[in-house]
């Protein structure tokens, strides 16, 4: 038997296998069932940025007028609204009733007050913090350099009122992907960078010439773009990194693993095989590995990244020109 645990922001993990944030890592049920099928960590499903930013200025309102009724009314309004409370409930009780780590996360686009929520989130017991951090570039008024210092501004800013290790959740839309990614490493708090965030894509319904929303689900194919930057990345950031995005079977799971990933992040599968999906995940790394004789990850974790295979090239683009120029 295989020893699968993994080293992930410094926390224990006994699978490498993460349930990555969603709609089925906000209950206590699920996350349960999680669990017992051999999940490493589960991420929560994620706290708006515009949720917290209610409740800081609904603080404000009843700080400012004391007992008023209407503004206690408007209070208990946002809160109840969008309960904050329960999310840390929901840190609460996932703590006591697992004992993987739990990841609490944030979908956050401002460095606002709103990072003054994190110290909660860590004095309710969660074991890290992931930043989903949603910033499409699609203001032509702004630049390259402005989002990046976005990133940076949020990070620094939860970073000064949370210990907890932090994730960060990063698109690919940058100019320079590489060297954005090892900068945001270098930054002490990041444990780990999570490769990618899977935008909800736009579609075309041609029949009601609408504009609607693409495949919430992603299919195995998706996984490319994760091996090629993981591979890519491996050796040269500071922080671990976790791939995410069509991680569908223990294959695709032992792939990013051996271009580097300390861990991996699934959702699409979950939703469509329930957690027993882990289950078999896991068996078949397992099965792997002692096929192969690897006694623990770390004994091939990164073996085959741009960085320790002979051709480093066959990761850049060049080689793609030659496959097609073969390929008739
Ligand atoms: C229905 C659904 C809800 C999701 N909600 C969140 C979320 O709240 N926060 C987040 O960071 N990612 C969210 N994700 C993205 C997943 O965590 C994951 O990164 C992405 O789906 C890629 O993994 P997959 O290919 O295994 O689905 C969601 C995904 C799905 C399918």
């Amino acid at each position: 038997m295989a020893n699968l645990t993994s080293e992930y922001m410094g926390l224990n993990l006994p699978s490498p296998i993460i349930a990555g944030s969603s709609g089925l890592t906000d209950n206590l049920e699920k996350i349960k069932e999680i669990a017992e099928a051999g999940a490493g960590a589960i991420v929560l499903k994620s706290l708006f940025e515009e949720q917290i930013n209610m409740e800081v200025e609904a603080q404000a309102v009843n700080n400012m007028y004391g007992n008023y009724n209407d503004v206690e009314n408007y209070v208990s309004f946002y809160t109840k609204k969008h309960n904050l409370n329960q999310y840390i409930k929901l840190i609460k009780d996932a703590k006591a009733a697992v004992d993987i780590p739990i990841i609490a996360s944030i979908n956050c686009i401002s460095a606002g007050e709103w990072t003054n929520f994190t110290k909660e989130i860590e004095m309710a017991g969660a074991d890290g913090l992931e930043l989903n951090m949603f910033i499409l570039p699609s203001d032509p008024q702004l630049t390259g350099f402005e989002i990046d210092k976005n990133y940076f501004e949020i990070i620094r800013k939860v970073s000064a009122v949370t210990d907890l290790p932090l994730a960060v959740k990063m698109s690919w839309y940058f100019s320079s992907l590489s060297r954005h990614m090892v900068e945001i490493s270098k930054i002490d708090s990041v444990k780990s960078i999570v490769l990618f965030n899977r935008f909800y894509n736009p579609d075309i319904d041609l029949e009601n010439e609408t504009v609607n929303s693409g495949h919430i689900y992603s299919v195995p194919e998706e996984n490319a773009m994760c091996l090629r930057w993981v591979g890519a990345l491996y050796g040269h950031v500071k922080s671990d990194i976790a791939a995410t995005m069509g991680i569908h079977d223990g294959e695709s799971a032992l792939k990013n693993i051996l271009v580097g990933a300390s861990a991996v992040q699934i959702a699409s599968v979950l939703y469509k095989q329930g957690p027993e999906a882990i289950t078999k995940m896991n068996q078949r790394i397992n099965d792997w590995m002692d096929e192969k004789g690897y006694e623990n990850l770390d004994a091939f974790r990164g073996k085959l990244s741009q960085q320790n295979i002979k051709r480093p090239m066959i990761y850049e683009r060049a080689q793609f020109m030659k496959y097609y120029s073969e390929h008739r």
